[in-house]
């Protein structure tokens, strides 16, 4: 079986899932694409920082160029997150021929444009699933599935860590702040909160998901943005008291060449599915003028959620790369077959 190498920038939540991923599920990724993936290189900050130690201690490097020069290593997974360094590594790699799976919304949400553009320069897959609701895969529905449709509405829970926090704060009437640190432990917040709590994670995302939905260039700024910080819970209370919940919401709707934008606290009927979305869990509605209305719904943030995503991408481009011709029922498993309900 071909092998193809890749290379990790970052190791952390993200990167620890994928990781995790590669080593439980590594005969169902080896049959999907048809290869076999490795692990070649991963970049971190500090190689000398006690980790998972499943993974073999002459991988980590913390010099940039060991990945880059190594001619052997044809995709490039960036999950280290911020703009700098990592959009300099990401035009690096694209300039060296190497694909790209990214979770970076903060980066797609300012630069996406520019990256995009330079992949298609080159020649070279620039995938980017992670980046919007976790392991919800509505990059790919939006962008193939969907791809018949005029996309009217996108409206959705897209940040993890302000709904866990909203939750928590309906379910235990504590304040926003007292629960953040367990969003954190979690491994659900950016690396500063502030962009989760203060809504701009959320525009990240709605900035991502219109531009590709409606097909036209969104600059960040010109989302609307409101953040949570100054929700208590007391106004959860009055909100439930009228049969209300409050969600932060991102909604995208395109009407007659006009973007409307925005993200902010939203009071939504306790009848409507968005108010039963709990926890971490994501949800996006989606209106398309062919196929009506979509829920789409699932873990938004976190570990192996978020690995779920990078490493389906990693196995599309190495499919696409290979030109592996795996479709539909590829049937390699051998499985007893039970005739009666199996139950739960
Ligand atoms: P994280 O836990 O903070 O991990 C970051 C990793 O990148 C660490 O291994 C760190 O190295 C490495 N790193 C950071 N800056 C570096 C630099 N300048 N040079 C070398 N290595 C560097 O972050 P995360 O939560 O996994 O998030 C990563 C990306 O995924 C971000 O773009 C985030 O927005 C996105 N994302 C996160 C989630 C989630 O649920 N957490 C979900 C979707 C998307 P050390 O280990 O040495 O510190
Ligand atoms: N901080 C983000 C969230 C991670 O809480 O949704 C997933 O993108």
């Amino acid at each position: 079986m071909k092998k193809v190498k890749i290379a990790l920038l970052g190791i952390g939540t993200v990167g620890g899932g994928v990781w995790e991923i590669f080593q439980t599920n590594k005969e169902e990724i080896s049959n999907n694409c048809g290869c076999q993936i490795e692990v070649a290189k991963i970049l971190v900050k500090d190689p000398a920082k006690k980790r998972d130690g499943s993974i073999p201690q002459h991988l980590f490097t913390s010099n940039f160029d060991d990945i880059i020069k190594d001619k052997e290593i044809d995709m490039v997974v960036e999950v280290m997150g911020g703009i700098e360094p990592a959009k300099q590594y990401i035009l690096t790699a694209i300039g060296e021929g190497k694909h790209i799976v990214t979770a970076n919304k903060a980066l797609l949400a300012n630069h996406g444009d520019e990256l995009l553009e330079a992949a298609k320069n080159k020649g070279v897959k620039l995938y980017y699933e992670a980046s919007v609701a976790g392991g919800i895969p509505i990059i790919h529905a939006i962008k193939e599935s969907l791809a018949g449709n005029k996309i009217q509405q996108i409206m959705g829970i897209l940040n993890g860590t302000t709904n866990y926090i909203l939750t928590k704060m309906t379910k235990d009437k504590v304040d926003f702040s007292e629960v953040l640190k367990e969003a954190q432990d979690k491994g659900y917040a950016e690396a500063d909160p502030t962009a989760d709590v203060e809504g701009y994670d959320a525009a990240h995302k709605l900035t991502v998901l219109a531009s590709l939905a409606f097909g036209a260039s969104v600059e960040f700024q010109e989302v609307y943005r409101e953040g949570i910080s100054k929700i208590t819970p007391i106004d959860i209370e009055y909100a439930q008291e009228l049969g209300y919940a409050i969600k932060l919401l991102a909604i995208g709707k395109e009407k007659e060449g006009v973007m409307e934008l925005r993200v902010h606290p939203t009071f939504i009927p306790e009848s409507h599915p968005l108010a039963s979305v709990n926890d971490s869990f994501n949800a996006v509605f989606v209106k398309g003028n062919a196929v009506g209305d979509l829920m789409f719904y699932g873990r938004g943030a976190g570990d192996l959620p978020t690995g779920s995503a990078v490493v389906g991408d990693i196995i599309a481009i190495v499919k696409d790369i290979e030109n592996v011709k795996i479709n539909g029922y590829y049937a390699h498993k051998k499985l007893e077959k039970k005739v009666k309900p199996m139950g739960h």
